[in-house]
């Protein structure tokens, strides 16, 4: 087999513990790309120095969460053999190369980033005005991938307008200063993997501050009790009544997770999720009924996640190695670029 030529990048911000929205809309299938091996390197950062842009005043919080981002990379299968893992701000290349990046990007062209946009609406997050730190943000995550040569990038659809953002980083920066930085593609987890999960109660996101997420390191008890307060179809009153699984949080839930072993195990009246869904909406299945199935479905699921997450928590600087590992490969890479870029500007006197 012919050396893969690809360099994979993947980032991730620790502002909060991964939950199963962050397992089915990146984890898993970051996972699958790593263990089918077609690259020549794979890198896993966490962007706390990103995760700052919005939560400067919240110095604790980031600085906490890059060990539960960690824990929960390596509980869900990030394997250090394969993949660099490492932390965005101890690689200062980056900031760096962001610095020159600046000169080829139009205060109007951030602006009209979708990404950035929708991001400064939510009025409430910057009420004391927009920090720089935080409209530029889409120039450091353009530095985050070509310090690296990435041209791979896996993301969210949210992420689109960013590697966009990046690619014409890149065409700007060789078409002035010659060919130097590598173009990066996105690509987005296909099917219902890509779904997003809304929240435990119905809410449309996933997001610490609702109270709506089911966690990776959850206990059983935990994940038993939130998935019984579950939001489901507030029409469905009696069990006759046919029921909605579209707009259902429950029924969303077991489309992704449930496979046709969790019926054989479980619910063997029925043998694939299609099936139950079709009852629930004729009529005649309760609710209770189905939450006990997600609840073993989910039990399941996250079960193995949590004890190697347990595992790993048991030993934090084994963990902290794996970075201190990870981000000096990381930076070898980074400065090889940002001499190469120097090279490139003619800012390269003592060479
Ligand atoms: N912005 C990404 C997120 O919020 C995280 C990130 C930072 C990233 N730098 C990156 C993703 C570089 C891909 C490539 O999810």
């Amino acid at each position: 087999m012919a050396e893969s030529k690809n360099i994979i990048l993947t980032g991730i911000r620790p502002t909060g513990a991964l939950h199963i929205g962050h397992l089915v809309g990146a984890l898993s299938s970051n996972v699958e790309i790593q263990n089918k091996g077609d690259y020549s390197r794979m890198y896993g950062m966490i962007a706390d120095a990103q995760g700052l842009t919005d939560n400067f005043d919240k110095p604790e919080k980031v600085h906490e969460n890059v060990m539960e981002v960690v824990l929960d990379m390596l509980a869900v299968g990030y394997d250090p053999n394969k993949t660099v893992m490492f932390i965005q701000s101890e690689v200062s290349e980056l900031t760096e190369l962001t610095f020159y990046y600046m000169n080829l990007v139009t205060v109007a062209r951030l602006q009209r980033n979708p990404t950035v946009k929708t991001e400064i609406s939510q009025k409430e997050k910057f009420n004391g005005g927009i920090p720089v730190g935080f409209f530029t943000y889409p120039i450091s995550q353009a530095a985050d991938i070509t310090a690296f040569d990435a041209n791979i990038i896996p993301v969210g659809e949210d992420q689109l307008p960013m590697i966009e953002q990046a690619a014409e980083i890149v065409h700007k920066f060789n078409s002035i200063y010659g060919e130097t930085l590598v173009t990066p593609h996105a690509i987005v987890p296909k099917s219902e993997a890509a779904a997003r999960l809304p929240g435990t109660d119905g809410n449309a996101k996933m997001s610490k501050s609702l109270n709506n997420c089911i966690y990776l390191k959850d206990s059983a008890d935990e994940i038993a009790a939130k998935v019984k307060t579950m939001f489901t179809d507030p029409n469905h009153l009696r069990i006759e009544d046919p029921g909605n699984t579209t707009e259902n949080p429950v029924f969303i839930y077991l489309s992704v997770f449930a496979k046709p072993e969790h019926f054989a195990a479980f619910l063997p009246e029925y043998s694939n999720y299609e099936e139950l869904a079709a009852h629930y909406e004729r009529g005649g299945l309760g609710d209770v009924k189905v939450k006990k199935f997600l609840n073993s479905v989910l039990q399941e699921t996250l079960e193995p996640i949590r004890e190697r997450r347990e595992l790993f928590a048991r030993d934090p600087d084994a963990v902290m190695e794996v970075l201190r590992v990870g981000t000096e490969q990381a930076r070898a890479a980074a400065a090889e670029t940002v001499s190469r870029v120097k090279r490139a500007m003619k800012l390269n006197y003592f060479d």
